[in-house]
């Protein structure tokens, strides 16, 4: 288990070995985006503010979609949270 703080919304909660970081988050902030759930589609992607991420998506933690609009998005400035974990006990979150 680690704990997610998600800084925008000043809220932390922890995300048990058996639920997605994308399922504990919906229990707070019930309009969170998503779509595939398989770390494919890139809907889920939030900005990572602290912590490190523990990438386990399809398309190695960079978002093909923004590599395409020219946005420079750096492996470990955002995750997918549907599929992507923690490495360290804590994960900041920009939402
Ligand atoms: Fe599709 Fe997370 S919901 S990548």
């Amino acid at each position: 288990a680690f704990e997610v703080e998600l800084r925008r919304s000043g809220r932390t909660l922890a995300v048990p070995a058996d639920s997605s970081v994308l399922a504990a988050v919906r229990r707070e902030l019930p309009d969170t985006l998503y779509s595939c759930e398989q770390g494919f589609c890139g809907t889920c992607r939030q900005r990572v503010l602290e912590g490190e991420v523990d990438h386990r998506d399809e398309l190695g933690g960079t978002s093909h979609a923004l590599k395409a609009v020219g946005e420079d998005a750096e492996r470990d400035d955002s995750m997918l949270i549907c599929v992507s974990r923690a490495r360290s006990e804590r994960l900041v979150l920009d939402m």
